[in-house]
Parts: C-alpha cells; structure tokens; sequence
C-alpha cells in the first residue's frame, strides 16, 4: 500500500470528520464520507460488513462494497446459536402461514397478535413482573422507557458506558444528568444524597446494565436497588446481553446476583440471545404500563413487532427455559472461556468477566485498524470499536461468543489474531519508515 493511501486512513476519528462549522447541514458529512471511501479504498473500512448465509461459527461474508470474506466466526450476537434453529424456523414459518407477516398498526390501536400478546404474558411470568410491554427493537424499549419515566426537572443518575439509547432519552427528556463512574456504587450514593439535600419533590432514575456490552462486566445490583429505595430513586437495569445467556438457569446477572424479579424496572433485547429484534419493559405498575402503550414515542406512534419476530421469540424462550437451553448455555460458558484462555497465552489483553462478549484490546487506532484488515483477510471475522467509542490506546474486538462454537474455531480465530498483530505491528514499522 503506498504511503499517501495509507496514512489518512490510518489517522483521524469519526467525531473529527463530521464538520460542525459548515452551514449546509448535509454538507457537514461530506469529509466523513470521503474518509470512510479513503478507508475502505485502503482496506481499513470493517464497517458496515454484511453476511451472506445463515450466522454460524464458520459464516460468509462481504464488505459494504462487495467483496467477499469467509471465515470464523466472533462478530455475531447470537449467543444460544438459535437463529437457524429448526424449531424457531419452522415457527417463523408457521407464524407466516397462519397470521400473515405484517402487525398493520400501533400496539396503541390494534398492531399486536395473538403471538405478541402471549409473548408478552410468558415473559410476564418467567421475569416474575406483573407487566412487560413489547417493543420493536431495544433501543426503542431503552429510549422509549427512560423518556416516559422522566420529565423536566427530574434527575437521571446513568453510568458513564450506558447505552446509547438510555443516554439520549435522559438528554432529550430534558432532566438533570449526573453521569457516574463506571460501576461505582459510592458514586452513585453521593450523587442520591446531594440531590435529595435540594430537591425532595422531583423524580430520580438511576440508570446502569446488568452486563456492559464494550467490557463485559457487572454492576452490584442489590445495593443500588437498596440506595434507590433510601432515597425515593427508581432503578432501570438493561438485561440486554446477559438475559437468557448467563447462569445456569438463563437468569442473568439477575438471576446470580439472587435479585431475579427485584429490580424497579428492567429492560432488555431480543436481539442477542432471542435471535430477532425486538425489546421490552417490565414493571410493576399498571399506569406505567398504560403510558408505555398509550404515551411512549417508540411504541405508541409505530407498527407492534410483527407476528414473526413475535413467534420467533416465543420458541427462543422456551429453547431458554428448557434443558437444552441449559445445555447451550454450558457450551456457550466453556466456549468463552476457553477463547480468554487461549487469548490471554498469546499475550491479549482480555477485560471484563466470562460472558458471551470478550472484549480483546488491541491498542492503538492505527495498529487496531491494520490489525483487522489483516485478521478478516486472514479468515477471522470481528468487529472493531475504535476511539472515542471507547477510550484512546484501548480499541478493541468485541468478540462474541455461540454456543455452537467448537474448540477448533477458537484455536483457528486465536492463531489468526496473533499473525494479524504481527503483520499489523511490520506494517506499522514500514509505514514509519517510509
Ligand atoms: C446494552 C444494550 N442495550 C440496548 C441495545 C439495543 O438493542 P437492540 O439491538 O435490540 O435495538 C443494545 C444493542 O446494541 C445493547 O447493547
């Protein structure tokens, strides 16, 4: 590659090239998509990839221009390994047959099925809430359920790495934000205590995940559910990628931290373990559940989930709740742990606690971006998150973990890593001696 190509896609970040002086709002994205054609025309563009077969340990593949890739497999969020699972295909295909595949209106008005409805009493029972609302993606349950919790004036105190969709709610709902640092519980009880030194009348959300989706790591549930009720607090937690993959039993964190039913307001996806899109929220109150229907932009003005998805998730929570369940989740849990094993003997840096994300540091942007070039064209698929999505000199391979994984794909995917590092370090000593 010569040095002019090389350079300009190895430097700069997204938040640089989107240009906020120039007038013309659509024009202020021209230099970011130059970059990204710059990128992509020197190999270093892994966004935006797409598959071209079923999710597997061994998966096809192309990038946003078309050139293919195969490869193993560690850049797809199907956890249990469900989604080419006869029993959910054949239910995808029963569903078709017998309601059509559109849900043709609000679940406000009458866009739910009969399938959403079930969907939504099983889940009710199995999480132990009273209500659980359904909605077409878990951004949309995040986004939807902290807008609707809060209002001008309230306080939202959220772990700095939330997700996006709970940030930009407490942004948009105009509340007062008091970000925390990760995990930190005595953070969170100083933050409760000088609200409520002021303001005994306004409403408190506390905001944090059961398992943080860039490091794969846990907050301590029971004592911020137990601050939230000393101070008159309201607790929400995202399940979204622990839910029905974690703990012998598919409880979670919840489940491990013995808090299984407990926690104020829980949220979570479909889109890891329940192989579909889709989210919901659970509680407890049935006017919050009426707002949530009836007062809530991303379930109240947009189609309900259709009645695919909705069969969809049905046959992946009862494969949750049963023993086959049980047993992939075993060979999810020894798949991950055999991938840090080997990871951290090649001389990775791996953070975070065994779950189905293994974050792998790779280091700096420019190192990581040549070091994924290399590692797809080496037949390893990954996905890259780069500065300022996460910290400077800690980008990353959020790789993802199937229980369908075997010991050989791992090996394969770990001995690829280290010749995609090396041949990422060589590279970056040549382009320096250009
Ligand atoms: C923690 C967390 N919450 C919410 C979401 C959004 O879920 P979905 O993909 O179902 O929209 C994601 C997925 O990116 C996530 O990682």
């Amino acid at each position: 590659m010569p040095k002019s190509q090389v350079e300009p896609a190895l430097a700069g970040s997204v938040t640089e090239k989107y240009h906020r002086s120039e007038v013309n709002l659509v024009n202020r994205w021209t230099a970011l998509g130059n970059w990204f054609e710059d990128r992509n025309s020197a190999g270093l563009d892994p966004y935006q990839k797409y598959s071209r077969g079923p999710i597997q340990p061994i998966t096809r593949g192309a990038y946003r221009d078309g050139r293919p890739f195969e490869g193993v497999n560690f850049a797809s969020q199907d956890y249990l390994s469900l989604s080419t699972h006869p029993k959910i295909v054949e239910a995808a295909i029963s569903a078709a047959k017998e309601y059509g595949v559109h849900s043709a209106g609000s679940a406000a008005l009458m866009g739910n099925t009969q399938l959403s409805i079930d969907l939504e009493c099983q889940l009710s029972e199995y999480l132990n809430y009273q209500y659980v609302t359904l909605f077409t993606t878990g951004w949309g349950a995040g986004y939807g359920v902290v807008k609707t919790l809060l209002r001008e004036g309230d306080h939202v105190v959220i772990d700095n790495l939330a997700h996006a969709c709970l940030q930009e709610a407490a942004v948009d709902a105009k509340a007062h934000i008091y970000k925390f640092p990760h995990l930190s519980v005595p953070a969170v009880e100083r933050r409760l205590k000088r609200i409520r030194q002021h303001d005994k009348t306004n409403g408190i959300l506390v905001i944090t995940e059961s398992l943080f989706s860039m490091d794969s790591d846990t907050p301590d549930l029971i004592n911020l559910q137990l601050l939230c009720r000393e101070y008159n607090a309201v607790l929400l937690v995202d399940c979204a990628h622990d839910l029905g993959a974690i703990g012998t039993d598919g409880k979670g964190v919840l489940g491990e931290q013995k808090i299984w039913g407990k926690i104020d307001v829980l949220m979570g996806s479909f889109s890891k373990t329940f192989s579909s899109v889709g989210g919901f929220v659970a509680c407890n109150n049935a006017g919050l559940r009426f707002g949530l229907r009836a007062a809530c932009g991303p379930s109240t003005f947009t189609n309900a989930m259709g009645p695919i998805q909705a069969a969809v998730i049905l046959a992946s929570l009862s494969i949750v709740r049963s023993d086959e369940g049980k047993h992939r989740r075993r060979l999810l849990h020894e798949n991950t742990l055999l991938l840090r094993q080997k990871l951290i003997g090649s001389g990775f840096t791996v953070i975070g606690r065994p779950s189905p994300i293994v974050p792998m540091i790779v280091g700096s942007t420019p190192l990581a971006r040549l070091a994924t070039k290399f590692v797809i064209e080496y037949g390893g698929i990954v996905n890259l998150v780069e500065h300022p999505a996460v910290a400077r000199n800690r980008d990353r391979w959020r790789l993802q973990v199937m229980a369908d994984h075997k010991a050989e794909h791992i090996e394969r995917m770990v001995d690829i890593a280290v010749r995609a590092r090396d041949s990422a370090l060589d590279c970056l000593d040549d382009t320096a001696n250009f």
